[in-house]
């Protein structure tokens, strides 16, 4: 089998991906002209023009101001099932989505409007196509410890549909301390927890989001390797790290995506995993980030297997489903 057909068919789990990320222009355009919303673009050329990122803050702005035209359950419901369909034709089996409930509140939607609809999405995916996932919500971490805590107390009706909290936006500035407090009531409540750490931010963010949000998952953590006790740390705790390198490409975390440190953390035994984090803007979904990342990095189908196992291993699903999954993997 050739490897192109090899990251077809392997089953995989998707653990970072923000879906707000996944809004594409055609979407927009028609969910922004349906709601009477107007957009600074005229055209979808325009838009993808746009999507010339240098860092993680010249990505959110854009990546906020096209979240704008989501009003209605049925806009959240549209954008999340367009995503599913392209986990289907991936093969995706398994996600668990982020969402930013705040971006959303802000501008006076309700909680609820946007937890129904992702939620229906997901579910009618799991009669369509048989596709299980979990929701995690996201506080902003450039907004306060009191936002966030609002944030908390609008999601217990709806706790039980939601697997855990998790930390994004921008990065460098807002360390996880700053919502240690936030995360220890979501750990109350019952919510795991994962946080990004690590993307632009300095090693240090990594270990504050172990020890003080006790994080099941680190969010992109690519600059662990600039220290080596964590990255010991993380190999002895089996550790996973959700990787997406073609956002890291597009945000300007790396160069190139040869010079991506992936197989380096592969080879001294780091859980990482692949993820497209916003895939419309970073120019693919799961497979594309498998097939430049394959190629880029010279893996070999035995990693990318590993690679396939961890998505499993790492993500929130019953043993019983883990080990279906990695049977399969193996079989193949
Ligand atoms: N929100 C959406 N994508 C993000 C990323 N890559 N890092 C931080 N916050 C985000
Ligand atoms: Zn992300």
């Amino acid at each position: 089998m050739n490897q192109m057909n090899l990251i077809k068919k392997l089953p995989k789990a998707e653990l970072h991906l923000h879906i707000e990320g996944t809004f594409e222009p055609e979407l927009m355009f028609e969910i922004a002209s349906r709601n009477n919303v107007a957009i600074r673009f005229k055209s979808i050329e325009e838009i993808k023009e746009a999507y010339n990122f240098h860092n993680l803050q010249s990505f959110l702005d854009i990546y906020y101001e096209g979240a704008k035209v989501l009003i209605h359950e049925r806009d959240f419901y549209d954008l999340t099932m367009a995503y599913l369909k392209r986990c289907h034709e991936d093969h995706v089996v398994h996600t668990e989505i982020f969402f930013d409930p705040q971006t959303h509140t802000e501008r006076g939607i309700r909680f609820e409007t946007v937890f129904k609809g992702i939620h229906g999405a997901l579910n009618d995916a799991q009669k369509k196509w048989g596709i299980t996932s979990h929701m995690i919500m996201c506080f902003l971490r450039h907004l306060s410890e009191e936002e966030a805590f609002k944030t908390l107390e609008q999601s217990l009706p709806f706790k039980k549909d939601i697997i855990a909290v998790g930390l994004d936006s921008s990065e460098v500035g807002h360390p996880p301390r700053k919502f240690q407090r936030v995360f220890e009531a979501a750990m109350k409540e019952g919510y795991l927890t994962v946080a990004h750490a690590g993307e632009e931010g300095e090693p240090a963010y990594i270990w504050e989001a172990l020890d003080l949000l006790k994080v099941k998952r680190i969010d992109h953590g690519v600059r662990s390797l600039e220290d080596e006790k964590l990255t010991e740390r993380l190999i002895l705790e089996k550790m996973p790290l959700t990787v997406c390198p073609l956002s890291n490409l597009k945000l300007c975390v790396v160069k190139k995506l040869a010079d991506h440190n992936l197989k380096k953390m592969l080879e001294l035994g780091v859980k990482v995993t692949i993820n497209s984090d916003d895939p419309a803007y970073f120019g693919g979904y799961m497979n594309e980030n498998f097939i430049q990342t394959a190629e880029a990095l010279k893996l070999s189908d035995q990693e990318l297997k590993i690679i396939a196992q961890n998505s499993f291993e790492a993500s929130f699903i019953s043993d019983e489903l883990k080990q279906k999954w990695i049977k399969e993997i193996k079989a193949l």
